[in-house]
């Protein structure tokens, strides 16, 4: 039989396979749904949050071994009957195995996922204030995310079984697995990892009431602000919410690792790309824009997520929607005002479509033949390695219909619950099936990016531009537009994602696909009820005007997609970009992105032996400030103190602990901050409305009330002085 072409899949994935282990046991059920469970729970809970708290699934996958093993050692052993039945089952089959802890897994990251067609949800309830079908968004939440499971299907062949389509990350991922099987022996002295986990995990619970509760403006510390109270140049040099943010630091680990991803996990020449992306982009280009007074800028704030009408206030948005039928209307806007953008902002939406075509053009120049010649080689050789070998030989394969009818039944669904309710959704069906063969088009390419290059470019703000080209004016088209397309795509992804990691684990296939559809609808399922209830029991949620001081549900994220949804679907593109807008020339940051890598890449061929060279990674550069907002410079500076501080000095110095605890410690802080935010919401937050005792630190901003201030002359604004 033939061994794996590619090297690191021979070097971490064993050849042989023990086809008689049990793998949907009650175990895989009960470990696997109640994570699920658990972590849509936290999920929404924590959707809604200033700082964001991303809880890995590699926490759980690691909490969860000790429960497995506990189960198969105390549970009985004798088969357990069904009355009335034939059936029967065991309890505990065996020692739990690797491949009930994989598909365990999957369950988790079913419920650790968002489903993004809530998002339909939350805007239209609080922030256009309009009423909502239930029944509809539900249908649509629920075929959004089954759709590309349909799609996976026609792919499977092809990505899964071909050892050329090796998924890098997949073999990474299996690598952990197999390093939490391998039995770890306590030397004397020191702690086994998961030890270490609870120590750490049980430190970073009990801090983080400090942040989360009693001081939250511990989560951004900006000294500038405090002895130049007066200056608003000087706040917003020190403001690291609202600001550059020199000099400002934060106490708090959700902020050092929330928006950007844990900081401990990021190699030193990422980290270092994309502190040269965010002071491009926030320390030159943004003050200049705003300095010389470039589109007006000196009459917005500097840094803002909020569009603004000419006289520098807030844009009401109500004033140009024609209410009853929701759609823009042209003579009220007219005679309103165009829409601005701060000077950040201006830049972020150029380098959102700068890091687009980078992305593209990147992996074609540096990985373009590789990927040709992995995909020509899987494409000639239908044979496939042992892998593949021992999946034919031992399991039945995923019969095609099953596809078919998950994806014919779910574009069924979509498009009656667009025609039934064409008023509502806005959607017309053609536009449906064009989002659906958008994703259909991208799914090989992407995948093939993926499974050779570990990279996946994201298409949801052209999505977003090309829905609001075509819907002019209706914002529900154009967000439904974006989620059938963009998660029709991503969700074929990580089906197949899961899939090699499957083939890599020798998992009965079928198994896979019935766990994958039970978590999927499980969670989504859950986490539609659960936001309801939320947006409907948090008062003024999102609103951070009224919020009660030292609340948390501001909404970052939501407040970043409704501008987007304002500027694409309501407005549209042709009004405020290309090709009558005041910002059209942004368009020239597509060309920027397509050819900034053409030039590294020809100093990287001139300069072989300069290695620094090869390290200039131009997607990573443009894409640094792409998750600025909701991510601010606070964020930016502490996370690359911390991750610098542990990826170079600690790995210089003390190799030894960080290769045992380093990935340890950045879930455990995780886990630890999570499970106290979520217990606070759960207890006092949600039920009780309570939000800890009014003093200076409740203020969960910064103290920098002038840095949104505008300081253009004759613009009048609350809390602000005026110029003259
Ligand atoms: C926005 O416009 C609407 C409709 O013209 C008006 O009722 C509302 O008061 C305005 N809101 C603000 C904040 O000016």
């Amino acid at each position: 039989m033939e061994e794996s072409p590619i090297e690191q899949v021979r070097l971490t994935i064993p050849t042989e396979d023990d086809n008689t282990l049990p793998v949907l046991t009650i175990r895989t059920w009960v470990l696997g749904i109640a994570t699920c469970i658990i972590l849509a729970f936290m999920m929404q809970i924590l959707a809604f949050r200033q700082n964001f708290i991303i809880i890995s699934p590699i926490c759980v996958q690691l909490l969860v071994l000790p429960l497995g093993n506990l189960m198969a050692k105390v549970l009985p052993t004798e088969p357990v009957k069904i009355p009335l039945t034939k059936w029967k089952f065991s309890m505990n089959p065996g020692p739990f195995n690797m491949k009930e802890h994989a598909l365990i897994y999957t369950l988790t990251s079913a419920g650790n996922a968002y489903p993004a067609a809530l998002e339909i949800i939350t805007q239209l309830k609080i922030f256009y204030h309009r009423k909502i079908n239930y029944l509809i968004t539900f249908l649509m939440v629920q075929t959004t995310q089954l759709l590309g499971f349909g799609f996976a299907g026609m792919f499977m062949k092809f990505l899964v079984d071909s050892p050329y389509m090796w998924f890098p990350g997949v073999v990474s991922q299996y690598s952990l697995f197999r390093a939490l099987h391998e039995k770890e022996t306590r030397t004397k002295g020191s702690i086994t990892r998961f030890q270490f986990f609870l120590i750490a995990a049980a430190s970073s619970f009990a801090y983080y009431i400090v942040p989360n509760y009693l001081f939250p403006s511990i989560s951004a510390l900006s000294f500038i602000c405090w002895i130049w109270r007066d200056s608003i140049t000087a706040q917003i040099i020190g403001s690291g919410r609202n600001g550059l943010g020199i000099g400002s630091f934060a106490l708090d680990w959700t902020v050092i690792s929330g928006f950007l991803g844990g900081p401990l996990e990021m190699p030193v020449f990422t980290l270092v790309n994309v502190m040269v992306g965010f002071i491009l982009i926030v320390y030159i280009i943004t003050p200049i824009t705003y300095w010389t007074n470039s589109y007006n800028a000196k009459r917005f704030p500097i840094f803002s997520t909020g569009v603004y009408d000419q006289y520098g206030h807030q844009y009401n948005v109500s004033r140009i929607i024609n209410e009853k039928k929701f759609e823009f209307d042209q003579t009220a806007y007219d005679n309103y005002s165009k829409i601005y953008l701060s000077s950040y902002n201006i830049y972020y939406y150029g380098v959102n479509f700068a890091v687009l075509m980078a992305t593209l053009s990147h992996v074609a120049l540096f990985h373009g033949r590789s990927i040709w010649s992995q995909f020509r080689q899987a494409y000639r050789k239908q044979t496939g390695d042992i892998h593949t070998k021992l999946m034919k030989k031992n399991y039945a394969p995923i019969p095609q219909w099953w596809f078919y009818v998950i994806l014919i039944s779910m574009i069924c669904l979509a498009i009656y619950s667009c025609e039934e309710y064409k008023g509502e959704v806005q959607l017309p069906y053609w536009g449906l099936l064009l989002a659906c063969l958008l994703a259909f088009i991208f799914i090989l390419p992407v995948s093939v990016i993926a499974a050779t290059s570990n990279r996946y470019p994201n298409f949801n703000m052209a999505l977003g531009i090309i829905g609001g080209y075509l819907f002019h004016g209706r914002p529900l088209a154009d967000m439904t537009f974006k989620l059938y397309g963009s998660l029709g795509l991503s969700q074929a992804a990580l089906f197949i994602n899961d899939f090699k990691l499957c083939h890599y684990m020798k998992i009965p296939p079928r198994s896979m696909f019935l766990v994958q559809i039970v978590g999927t609808l499980i969670s989504t399922t859950f986490q539609f009820f659960m936001q309801w209830y939320i947006l409907s029991s948090v008062k003024n949620i999102c609103d951070v005007d009224k919020l009660p001081k030292g609340s948390q549900w501001t909404c970052p994220f939501e407040h970043q997609r409704y501008m987007d949804n304002v500027i694409w679907g309501l407005a549209g593109p042709s009004r405020v970009f290309f090709p009558s807008g005041q910002y059209s020339k942004l368009f020239i940051f597509f060309f920027i992105g397509a050819l900034a890598p053409v030039l590294t890449w020809l100093l990287a061929r001139k300069y072989p032996n300069k290695q620094w060279i090869k390290l200039i990674n131009i997607p990573i550069i443009f894409g640094a400030t792409a998750s600025m907002p909701p991510a601010r410079s606070v964020n930016y500076l502490s996370w690359f103190a911390v991750g610098f501080l542990f990826n170079y000095f600690v790995y210089r110095r003390y190799k030894g602990w960080w290769a045992k605890y380093n990935y340890v410690l950045s879930n455990a802080l995780d886990a630890g901050c999570a499970f106290m935010a979520v217990l606070i919401a759960g207890t006092i937050q949600l039920p009780a409305d309570v939000y800890g005792m009014d003093w200076w630190g409740l203020d969960a901003g910064d103290h920098c009330p002038l840095a949104s201030c505008p300081t253009a002359p004759g613009v009048v604004v609350d809390g602000c002085p005026t110029f003259t």
